[in-house]
């Protein structure tokens, strides 16, 4: 039988996750939006690249929920993007409310399902969607980790001229400016970062990393980063529907790992078949599990911000 993903939100993330799974092949889809007509177009055109790039997937679109039923995964997309000078933030309230619906909605036709959230700010997002599913934890997954390590990978495969593929890099904490990139944990081939690139070059990496995000934001003007956010989450979605046990950095509910309760945080999983299979505790300095609290309470502040909605 075909696995099944519904992407909720058939914006510019929301449609280019469809684009990667069908390319992949990994399930049918469903695009969900508010917008009438948006996810049956989106779907339609996609549904007709199959026969070029050669995938044999539906892909469909709709305004509600029943043609979601009994999806394996739910991508999480709908919602604001961040515009320019506008924080992550900024956008908690609004997406409150449409993460909320979405959740509710998708967890009623698909309860079995693994929900991988993107909408910003993310790690709240996740916090709404975990209360509001009542899904148990293993079943409720951040997308973040994913992106902020491909930027950092990115960044330091051109300052070396060397393959993307051979850069391996830990980003913990929360998506935002408080990101936390463990240096030396990072490497190129087993080569430490530190060995490679000056203290004050790397520096300079780790700050663009953080600011990876707003980068691209001031470029687009519009809106925010959807090739690499879209490919992230359905690297997820490939490692859980495949059960490739990929280990990823996602957001996931923390009870006590890391001394962290009851928030969501970005840290190291397994992602298989059951979802998040296991949650890695990297053994920290001080320093690096200070900056780590410290983006941890930056997620704590909005969630106090939305459990007053609830
Ligand atoms: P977009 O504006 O292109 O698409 C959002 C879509 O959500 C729109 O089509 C809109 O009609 C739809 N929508 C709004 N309310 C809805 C509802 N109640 N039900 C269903 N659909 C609804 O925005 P884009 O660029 O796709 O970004 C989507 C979200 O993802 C934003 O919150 C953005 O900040 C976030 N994001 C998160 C990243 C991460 O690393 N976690 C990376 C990139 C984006
Ligand atoms: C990003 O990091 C906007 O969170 C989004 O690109």
């Amino acid at each position: 039988m075909r696995n099944k993903i519904t992407v909720v939100g058939a914006g510019n993330v929301g449609a280019n996750c469809a684009m990667w799974a069908a390319g992949k092949e990994l399930a049918d889809v469903v695009l969900v939006d508010v917008v009438e007509g948006v996810p049956q177009g989106k779907g339609l055109d996609l549904l007709q690249a199959g026969p070029v790039v050669g995938y044999d997937v539906a892909v469909t679109g709709a305004n509600d929920y029943e043609p979601t039923a009994n999806s394996d995964i739910v991508i999480i997309t709908a919602g604001f993007p961040r515009k320019p000078g506008m924080s992550r933030d900024d956008l908690l309230l609004a997406n409150y409310e449409v993460v909320k619906t979405a959740t509710e909605q998708s967890a009623k036709y698909s309860p079995n399902a693994i929900i991988i959230v993107v909408t910003n700010p993310l790690d709240a997002m996740c916090q709404t969607a975990y209360m509001v599913s009542k899904f148990p934890r293993h079943r409720v997954i951040g997308m973040a980790g994913v992106l902020d390590t491909a930027r950092f990978r990115a960044f330091i495969a051109r300052e070396l001229k060397v393959s993307v593929e051979n850069v391996t890099a830990v980003v913990l904490g929360g998506h935002g400016d408080t990101m936390v990139p463990l240096v030396r944990l990072s490497n190129v081939a087993g080569i430490p970062l530190t060995e490679l690139i000056s203290e004050e070059r790397l520096k300079q990496i780790v700050e663009r990393t953080q600011n990876g995000g707003a980068e691209i934001v001031k470029h687009l003007k519009t809106g925010s980063a959807y090739y690499a956010p879209s490919a992230a989450a359905v690297e997820m979605a490939e490692s859980i529907l495949k059960d490739k046990k990929k280990v990823l950095p996602c957001a996931a509910y923390l009870e006590g790992e890391y001394g962290i309760n009851g928030l969501f945080v970005g840290v190291p999983c397994k992602l298989g078949a059951g979802g998040i299979e296991k949650i890695y505790e990297i053994k920290l300095s001080a320093e690096e599990t200070a900056a780590l609290h410290k983006s941890a309470a930056a997620v704590q502040e909005l969630v106090d911000v939305i459990k007053k909605k609830m």
